[in-house]
């Protein structure tokens, strides 16, 4: 990118000229707690005439953060889901994003501007093509390419320069997710005096899969500028030791890695490393599924469908990790064999758009539309389709209302880091009913033991489960719910973050 892109500015940081500097001296406000993560909570949607609406990002970490950044004073420091002009191609070196609009997001918004190029490499690249699939027990084949690792190192450093220069002395900082792993090394470089907490989004992989990375010191070593890194599940925590023993000249114990501290005070430096399980604004879940127009709402879905007896439910990114293809197969399967009859059930699967711009994601696209045309063509009842198809993002309170319309909830990962719908299913089970039938290799089984548990390769299996779930006797499913319930409300998003700022702040 060279120094030509230097100029791309950040929207809430303002320059002066100042005497020190020809170019200007940067002025900037500072914080004292600053999330940074790789998307900004919200998101700017295109129109083709240039008109910008600003919209939620979407996924499992803007719904964890955003309320708790409702309660916690802080700045967020990410991509806008525009693209800054680059001025290899339009040759202006004057053209400049327009400022985020004042309000869009839940606190105060620092933009880091990307180009397109940029995004291409480090985030389609690096962090979509190399990270998630080598992070997700390698179910689409990871690549692993020079020219995409470089941009990576390029726009970590990017947002760590950003933070060094908007971060208060001795502020909080707390980075998130496989996109941003080297900025805890970059960080603590420019700036010892910080706090600085990592939380992993998505599975930490076994040592023999991360081995895999060319670069694998180099996101151990980026890791490891943090005080703190979390994990969803014990799992993670211990794969991750195991890597850094493996990797690394450093003492680990169950908790924790000790390094060499590179700032001027020297000695040792200790590193916590532990499992705090993500969840969701749990009370905020049941309040709205406690209102009249969203009960209203849900009886409404169950009869624009029929009124079947079974309403089966998925709700996901259209990402190739969720295992939409398992329940697919397995819900068609069982219209062939007869264990559902016609008009008795019809399986709703809401898919979000998700990532695409990366092939793996188009091809998964095609795969599962392929799948649903001819499972209504195979077996469509005129009226009556047995699979409604719904490519679209959805308020918080039409989610809550398929929610509660769904006698059973099908979250069927081939491997998942938390997997926050099938939380924001029980949740919103108020009356303690429904079915959740759930993937054994999410994190959220390790929580959720009320839950059908199914191994997603087990296509017998996962029938087996969703046969259960329908035949259950209600009292079953009662006790079930009220576990579950439970265990989401005693162990709620607000719980999670300060578990995990807690622990960041606790003398090492
Ligand atoms: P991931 O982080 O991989 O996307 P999670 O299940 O942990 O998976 O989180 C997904 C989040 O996105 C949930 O909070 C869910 O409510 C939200 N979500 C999923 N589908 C949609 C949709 N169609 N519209 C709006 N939000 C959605
Ligand atoms: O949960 C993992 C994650 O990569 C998050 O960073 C994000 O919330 C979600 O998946 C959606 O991914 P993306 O930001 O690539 O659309």
């Amino acid at each position: 990118m060279g120094n030509l892109t230097a100029h791309a500015g950040i929207s809430s940081v303002w320059f002066l000229p100042g005497p020190d500097s020809p170019y200007g001296r940067r002025m900037s406000q500072t914080y004292e707690f600053v999330v940074v993560a790789n998307r900004l909570p919200v998101a700017a949607e295109t129109a083709e005439d240039g008109t910008i609406t600003w919209v939620r990002s979407p996924g499992g970490l803007v719904s964890a953060l955003e309320p708790t950044l409702r309660r916690e004073p802080a700045v967020w420091v990410g991509w806008s889901g525009r693209y800054a002009p680059d001025p290899y191609s339009t040759g202006d070196l004057g053209v400049e994003l327009e400022p985020l609009p004042d309000g869009v997001g839940p606190c105060p918004l620092v933009e880091i501007e990307l180009t397109r190029e940029e995004m291409e490499g480090y985030y389609e690249g690096f962090s979509t093509s190399t990270l998630w699939p080598l992070y997700h027990d390698a179910i689409a084949t990871p690549v692993y390419h020079r020219h995409q690792w470089e941009p990576y190192v390029a726009v970590n450093r990017r947002f760590a320069e950003q933070v060094a220069e908007i971060a208060a002395h001795g502020a909080t900082v707390w980075v998130h997710d496989h996109q941003l792993q080297l900025v805890p090394g970059m960080l603590r470089e420019r700036r010892p005096d910080l706090r600085i907490g990592f939380f992993l989004h998505i599975p930490f992989p076994p040592v023999e899969l991360f081995l895999q990375l060319p670069w694998r010191k180099e996101i151990v070593q980026g890791l490891l500028g943090s005080d703190l890194i979390g994990f969803h599940t014990p799992g993670g925590a211990e794969n991750f030791l195991a890597v850094t023993r493996r990797l690394l000249d450093v003492e680990t114990d169950l908790d924790s890695v000790t390094v060499a501290d590179l700032s001027p005070a020297g000695g040792k430096r200790r590193v916590g490393v532990g499992a705090f399980p993500i969840s969701i604004a749990t009370g905020e879940y049941e309040a709205i599924a406690r209102t009249a127009e969203v009960q209203d709402e849900a009886a409404s879905i169950r009869a624009k469908i029929g009124n079947p007896k079974h309403v089966l439910l998925g709700v996901d990114r259209l990402d190739y990790t969720k295992g939409i293809d398992v329940r697919l197969k397995a819900y068609v399967e069982l219209l062939e064999d007869g264990s559902i009859q016609p008009g008795e059930a019809v399986f709703v699967q809401i898919a979000t758009p998700s990532r695409e711009n990366v092939e793996d994601y188009q091809k998964l696209r095609d795969d599962i539309e392929l799948m649903v045309g001819r499972a209504l063509g195979d077996h469509g009842v005129l009226g009556a389709p047995p699979i409604q198809y719904l490519h679209q993002p959805f308020t918080r309170e039409e989610l809550v209302a398929f929610y509660a319309a769904a006698d059973v909830m099908l979250v069927t990962p081939y491997r998942d880091g938390m997997n926050l719908v099938a939380k924001e299913y029980v949740a919103s089970r108020i009356h303690d009913d429904g079915a959740l039938v759930l993937s054994e290799f999410t994190g959220a089984a390790v929580e959720l033991d009320g839950s059908f548990l199914v191994n997603p390769y087990d296509a017998d299996g996962v029938k087996q489960a969703i046969r259960d779930a329908m035949a259950a006797d209600p009292e079953d499913l009662r006790r079930r719910m009220t576990r579950m319930r439970a265990q989401v409300e005693n162990h709620d998003v607000d719980a999670w973050a300060k578990s995990f700022l807690d622990a960041l702040e606790a003398p090492q």
